[in-house]
């Protein structure tokens, strides 16, 4: 099985961005983790803060046996990426580390959520295992 992780804008500086909100660990050393729980499924990881190449990577993995997709601040104002979202046949789940609902307003609003199969918000980086967990179980 071969899940695709996609990261948008300034997710390549977890682990020294806002601590507070996105804690301290980079995103490369919570990768090892979770290749460590599932050994058998492929999990490939991209991050661009560009967003024609967040739509180029979400197009080159409709192949896969899923998207897991944080677009970061493009998430609420990005109608080219929902757009590419919806050209891809495989399952694409949204997640974000933060409770989006409890910060800014402007970022209660989500492009992505009408267009993807399921939506994890709030849980820390762990909202990426939930999201593996839902793809790989097939729930
Ligand atoms: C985020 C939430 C977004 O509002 C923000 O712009 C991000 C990260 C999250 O994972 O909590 O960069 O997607």
């Amino acid at each position: 099985m071969k899940i695709t992780i996609i990261n948008g804008p300034n997710l390549n500086l977890l682990g020294t961005r806002e601590t507070d909100i996105y804690g301290d660990e980079s995103f490369d050393s919570y990768l090892d983790t979770i290749r460590s729980y599932y050994p058998n499924a492929e999990i490939d990881y991209l991050q661009s803060n560009v967003e024609g190449e967040i739509i180029n990577y979400i197009q080159e993995s409709g192949k896969s046996d899923g998207i897991i997709l944080n677009a970061a601040a493009y998430t609420h104002t990005s109608v080219g990426i929902a757009d590419a979202v919806k050209s891809v046949e495989c399952n694409v789940i949204e997640v974000h580390i933060s409770n989006t609902f409890s910060r800014e307003e402007f970022r209660h609003k989500s492009y992505l959520s009408p267009v993807v199969n399921g939506i994890i918000i709030g849980f820390g980086l762990n909202s990426y295992k939930l999201a593996l967990e839902s793809l790989i179980k097939g729930e």
